[in-house]
């Protein structure tokens, strides 16, 4: 291994106050899950603010907050009550400013996660919409329709929510309101003047209070166009083509709203910044991403494909192309807190039939989570060597790479959460099809020992196995060769060695073996299947699994330079 400031290599470009978030490795936090001060069982803004030395020894160059705004934790905290507040459960205004100095000081940008989809149904808008009649401007916020049948009382159409469920909810007086995900969450009317105007101030909000960035929660939803008179059936909608004309996902004058907020970015210096989870065809990705836009769109398709190396080569190269089309970059996610964790999904058997056919990894993590989600179905070891292998060749990737807490302790999920604890509306709005998300959003464990593994002073709001202690923080700080210290490691180098946002395919003999080199000479090499593998002539720096005289053992990706 070798001393990473070595001058020998140069960045060849330098991330600037304007583009630091290109390239920036980002580290997501689920607030309520990440540390507790107060040892009320959920974590909180101080915690955060007493783990900035455990963020910057790991060193990431940015933080994205889950939201931590007053909820009733309908839907994990993405139902909020007041965009402009903390819930009092995780702490004030005061210590979200002492988090962000704390983060500042070391040099660690924060981003924010805004939910402009919807609200929750305690806004203070819902309800006045609630106490306010049918056509009232206090409803036009919202997308309230009059229910079918001779007194309003059947749905206004048999629409079914991404949790399951129905889409529309009755409130007493012949009108519904739709709601894309949990009854909790009501889906605002973005034609209403109003409430654009209200995002623009929140935005303003948390960029005076120095946040960098913000991550905007389902970015394709906002903007609707509902038909006058009656709705189409599911059936109909759900067939409509996804090209920007939809009903209701993905239109395309939702990028009139967010050239809107575009203008208020750029009122700061530097710009603030955001990225857009947008589920939309690859293709339309590009819009989200726009300079005039948000600027940056998640990536979601290594996440959903399976460890391997010609879909791995195909996704990379195809994304690099959009984000040359868009003049972004392009952004890598393995894990975050709505899906099951890398290690895990690398972990299942191997699937059988038509490939073409067959699950994402991630579906098949939620069908191994509704079995039972045993830690016997899987190979821990195997999953984990994947999950490192994965995570090198993503920090090695031009573009940035969003990173979810506890990957880097080489975290599994935990599959069998029991019922009675479990939070997720996906799981109790979907009986026997959904299992929901609490698997991936357990407290992280600090200490081997411990009421809560050092999560706080007392117990954590979702139970933890006995497993964690060997993933703890503690556990893993000394150890050389532990997934977080090849974390430490790879972030370190990945800052000295980034490079522009290119990459040019190396020859490797080998179907199973992706090697790519950036401009500056910074080469890595992944294997994906179980045999050796002779390293190309260089400097090793870093790998994820051993190298024997020149011999990568199997799964791993090593880094090298010339
Ligand atoms: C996004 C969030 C998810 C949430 C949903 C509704 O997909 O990532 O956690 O449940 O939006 O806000």
């Amino acid at each position: 291994m070798t001393d990473v400031l070595d001058p020998a290599v140069q960045p060849t470009t330098t991330a600037t106050d304007e583009t630091w978030w290109r390239q920036a490795s980002v580290y997501q936090i689920y607030p309520r899950s990440f540390a507790d001060a107060d040892g009320d069982g959920i974590g909180d803004l101080r915690g955060v603010t007493a783990k900035v030395p455990y963020l910057t020894s790991l060193g990431v160059e940015a933080v994205w907050l889950s939201p931590f705004y007053p909820s009733a934790l309908a839907d994990g905290g993405y139902d909020v009550d007041d965009y402009r507040d903390v819930d009092p459960r995780l702490g004030t205004l005061d210590d979200f400013d002492a988090m962000v100095t704390a983060l500042h000081d070391t040099g660690i940008r924060v981003i924010v996660d805004v939910v402009p989809n919807h609200t929750s149904d305690r806004h203070e808008w819902f309800r006045e919409a609630l106490a306010s009649p049918k056509g009232s401007p206090a409803r036009d916020r919202y997308v309230f329709r009059d229910g079918t049948g001779p007194s309003g009382q059947d749905a206004p159409a048999d629409w079914i929510s991404i949790f399951g469920g129905p889409a529309w909810t009755a409130v007493g007086d012949g009108q519904w309101y739709l709601h894309s995900f949990a009854k909790e969450q009501p889906d605002l009317n973005w034609a209403n003047r109003e409430v654009r105007d209200d995002f623009l101030t929140t935005l303003r909000f948390w960029s005076d209070r120095g946040v960098d960035g913000f991550r905007i929660d389902v970015a394709h939803g906002l903007a609707k166009d509902l038909p006058a008179g009656d709705l189409p059936t599911w059936a109909e909608v759900s067939a409509l083509p996804k090209d920007g004309t939809h009903p209701l996902w993905d239109r395309d004058e939702v990028h009139e709203i967010y050239a809107e907020w575009r203008r208020v970015f750029e009122e700061y210096t530097p710009a603030r910044t955001a990225v857009a989870e947008a589920w939309v065809p690859a293709d339309r990705r590009a819009r989200y991403a726009s300079a005039e836009g948000l600027g940056q769109a998640f990536n979601f398709d290594l996440l959903e494909a399976d460890f391997d190396a010609g879909s791995f080569r195909t996704i990379i190269e195809f994304n690099l192309g959009l984000a040359e089309q868009s003049g972004s970059s392009t952004t890598w996610v393995f894990s975050n807190h709505d899906v099951v964790r890398h290690a895990t999904r690398y972990a299942l058997p191997p699937r059988s039939g038509d490939a073409e056919h067959a699950p994402t990894t991630e579906k098949q993590g939620s069908a191994w989570l509704l079995a039972g989600g045993s830690q016997d179905d899987l190979d821990r070891d195997l999953g984990l060597r994947r999950a490192r292998a994965a995570t090198l060749l993503e920090l090695a990737l031009p573009g940035s790479a969003y990173l979810y807490q506890g990957e880097e302790l080489g975290l599994h999920e935990v599959g069998d959460i029991p019922d009675s604890d479990r939070q997720d509306p996906a799981y109790f709005r979907n009986p026997g099809v959904d299992v929901g998300r609490d698997g991936c959003r357990v407290p992280i464990p600090w200490t081997r020992e411990g009421s809560s593994f050092g999560f706080g002073p007392d117990g954590a709001h979702l139970p933890q196995p006995a497993w964690f202690a060997d993933s703890s923080v503690e556990a893993e700080d000394t150890d050389p060769d532990s997934t977080l210290n090849l974390y430490r490691a790879a972030l370190r180098l990945r800052r000295t060695l980034q490079s522009e946002e290119h990459l040019e395919w190396l020859e490797t003999g080998r179907d199973d073996v992706l090697a790519f080199r950036r401009p500056n000479g910074w080469t890595s090499v992944t294997v994906f299947g179980d045999e050796p593998y002779r390293l190309p002539r260089g400097e090793l720096l870093l790998a994820s699994a051993p190298v024997a005289d020149g011999v990568l053992t199997g799964v791993g990706t090593a880094w090298l330079r010339p």
